[in-house]
């Protein structure tokens, strides 16, 4: 089994060398590095993040595959190529898609994720699961953004490729993807080990902001500080950052990163009218419930301080209400 990872890591690697070497070489390649291009990535950028494409056709990639005497039926479970339908033989699994090498914490090749340009579906086509590739371990350039996780005692947890690369682009170094996908208890493990500091960047649509509102308890299940930069109608960081620039990104969305207490309070308000007086009370009542879940008195009391002052009602009745709340939760 060993030999038979290390064989497929080497194919891995060859496959990424041949997928770049398409983009940024060949004819074939030209209307995809256009497209890259046009998704404002610096031929720096292509460089760094080993970014390639899959043409269209049926057999490069398993053609050189066997020419260099890979073992097919081995490529196949490690999810390169695919068993033709009918007649035998195989097929590349991914055509005419961007490639996104995915790296294990030593920047070895351990995947891939294909991106469709145009309109085709899904979106984003991924390797399977894999004696390499366990997705539910994976995060999305931890190999490269080590260092500066390391010296900002800081991960940045973001959905999605295009995310991760272009705030490297804007100087921000400490960012992972968890490649869309629920967030796991092994990806907290992870980033534990490495920071104790966590800001979750999610894309600022419904989908990314309750994805954020999952993820919290579980990071802090593990003791990290965890705080969310949001990013305003519902954009991505990329779009974010493709509309205003990169330095506002990196001194209003991720420096504008606020404590986890405070996204969940904003983020229940979406379910109240607070101009509506009823459900006023009722959000009162939920944020109290919110904040009684907070172990620190200090922090529990900055919170219901604010609420107080922001819809003008009682300190005194909010904390008997936030002291009634944690006798229930016990
Ligand atoms: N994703 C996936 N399969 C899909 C859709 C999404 O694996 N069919 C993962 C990808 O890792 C993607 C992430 O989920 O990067 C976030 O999804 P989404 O926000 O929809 O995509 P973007 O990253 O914004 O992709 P792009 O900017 O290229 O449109
Ligand atoms: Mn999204
Ligand atoms: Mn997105
Ligand atoms: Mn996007
Ligand atoms: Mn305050």
């Amino acid at each position: 089994a060993g030999f038979e990872r290390t064989t497929l890591m080497k194919a891995h690697e060859l496959t990424a060398k041949l997928y770049q070497y398409i983009l940024r070489n060949t004819d074939q390649g030209k209307e995809a590095l256009q497209y890259v291009r046009s998704r404002g990535l610096s031929d720096k950028m292509i460089d760094t993040f080993g970014i390639g494409y899959a043409p269209a056709n049926w057999d490069t990639l398993t053609q050189l595959l066997e020419k260099r005497g890979f073992s097919l039926p081995l490529m196949e479970r490690g999810g390169l190529i695919s068993a033709r339908s009918e007649g035998g033989g195989f097929v590349d699994r991914f055509r005419n898609r961007i490639i996104f090498p995915i790296c294990d914490t030593s920047g070895g090749v351990i995947a891939f994720a294909g991106r469709a340009f145009g309109e085709a579906q899904p979106k984003y086509l991924n390797s399977p699961e894999t004696m390499l590739f366990n997705k539910s371990r994976s995060l999305f350039h931890l190999h490269a953004a080590r260092p500066q996780i390391r010296k900002d005692h800081t991960v940045i947890i973001f959905e999605g490729f295009m995310d991760v690369i272009k705030a490297w682009s804007a100087g921000v170094h400490n960012g992972v993807a968890t490649m869309g996908t629920a967030f796991t208890p092994e990806q907290a493990d992870i980033i534990r080990r490495l920071a104790e500091r966590v800001i979750i960047c999610y894309d600022g649509d419904s989908a990314g902001q309750a994805a954020a509102a999952k993820c919290i308890p579980m990071l802090e299940k593990v003791n990290c500080s965890v705080s969310v930069a949001m990013i305003p109608d519902g954009k991505d960081p990329d779009e974010y950052i493709e509309s205003n620039g990169q330095d506002r990104f990196v001194r209003e969305i991720i420096r504008g990163a606020v404590p986890a207490m405070r996204f969940r309070l904003l983020h229940s308000r979406k379910n109240y009218n607070l101009n509506e007086e009823g459900d006023r009370l009722r959000y009162l009542q939920a944020a109290v419930e919110i904040i009684g879940e907070l172990s620190s008195p200090l922090e529990r009391d900055h919170y219901v301080k604010d609420l107080s002052v922001e819809f003008n009602e009682s300190y005194e009745v909010l904390k008997h209400s936030l002291h009634e709340a944690r006798l229930s939760q016990q």
